[in-house]
């Protein structure tokens, strides 16, 4: 998609981090913009500052884990604006622990956020942006974690694995009708955002000291430690309109864990066990 000037952008955890960054970059190139969170004081604020700065923008406090949600959200999105060109499936959680350990309600929370919303996301707005038959993107911010394995989180890798390939099926079913959508999917490894306190949106409320697991919980405080070193998000929404811009599927922000996704590709080609990779940049090493 070439021109970004008076189009419309959807996007799901609009109010903070790499959802709030790609608003402001997709609001610097002139688009106009539909936010969608659940957290509806920093959504108003992320709204009012956009419009005070002249962008177009409305906010609707969303649960992407309820289907009539996300489908009063596209109805207004069009109702407003009358079409959507790009669609940000972003909003994501997680918490962790050993697979075995997780509660089947934190299972069920993590995937209906991360995968389960952004296959309502497909399901209910794809349809009316083929039916517009305009050039658009749909952006699912998935993450390093959909490309890899790890200990500790695994909800939260199964639903980004499930993303990374529910993008590469999208693509390929796009493709096949020739329609003019693109896809791209944003494989980020540690952004400078508040995901590390994701459970702050836990429906049993945020995880208790007693509850968490030992290793998840030093995962947890290390990444809280290096989080302000992090990429900022800016940088990660740049790459963004960059891939819409250019027809990027893929979008790897962090070059250097490149090595990472080498390492599981031969493990599986060559039929041994997974290898425990740590990230150039991690604090701990996990092995
Ligand atoms: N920050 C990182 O290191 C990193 C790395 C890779 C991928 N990601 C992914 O980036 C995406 C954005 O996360 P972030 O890092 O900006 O974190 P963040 O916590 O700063 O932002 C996530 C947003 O999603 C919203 N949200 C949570 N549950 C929701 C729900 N049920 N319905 C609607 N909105 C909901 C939150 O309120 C928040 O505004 C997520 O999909 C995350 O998995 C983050």
């Amino acid at each position: 998609m070439q021109e970004f000037q008076g189009k419309v952008a959807v996007i799901t955890g609009g109010a903070s981090g790499i959802g709030l960054a790609m608003a402001e970059a997709f609001a610097g190139v002139g688009m106009n913009l539909v936010l969608a969170d659940i957290e509806e004081k920093p959504l108003n604020e992320a709204v009012n500052a956009m419009n005070s700065a002249g962008t177009q923008a409305i906010g609707m406090v969303t649960d992407v884990t309820k289907t009539e949600q996300l489908e009063a959200l596209a109805d207004q999105a069009y109702e407003r604006f009358g079409a959507v060109h790009v669609l940000c499936n972003n909003a994501g959680v997680g918490v962790g622990g050993p697979a075995w350990s997780i509660s089947k309600e934190d299972w069920d929370w993590i995937l209906a956020v991360n995968l389960h919303a952004v296959i309502d996301g497909v399901r209910i707005f794809v349809p009316r942006m083929l039916e517009q038959d305009s050039e658009g993107s749909i952006v699912n911010t998935a993450s390093i974690a959909g490309l890899t394995s790890a200990p500790s989180m695994a909800p939260y890798f199964v639903s980004k694995h499930g993303v990374v390939t529910l993008s590469e099926c999208l693509h390929h079913d796009l493709q096949m009708v020739g329609s003019k959508l693109r896809v791209s999917v944003v494989c980020p490894g540690w952004v400078n955002t508040q995901v590390v306190e994701s459970d702050r949106n836990r429906p049993g409320g945020p995880l208790k000291d007693e509850d968490l697991d030992p290793l998840f919980g030093m995962v947890r405080e290390s990444l809280r430690a290096t989080m302000p070193n992090a990429m900022p998000p800016s940088e990660v929404a740049d790459l963004v309109v960059d891939a819409i811009r250019n027809n990027k599927f893929y979008v790897l922000p962090h070059q250097t864990w490149k090595p990472m996704i080498e390492t599981r590709m031969q493990d599986i080609l060559e039929e041994r066990d997974p290898t425990l990779s740590t990230p150039p940049d991690s604090p701990i090493d996990l092995g």
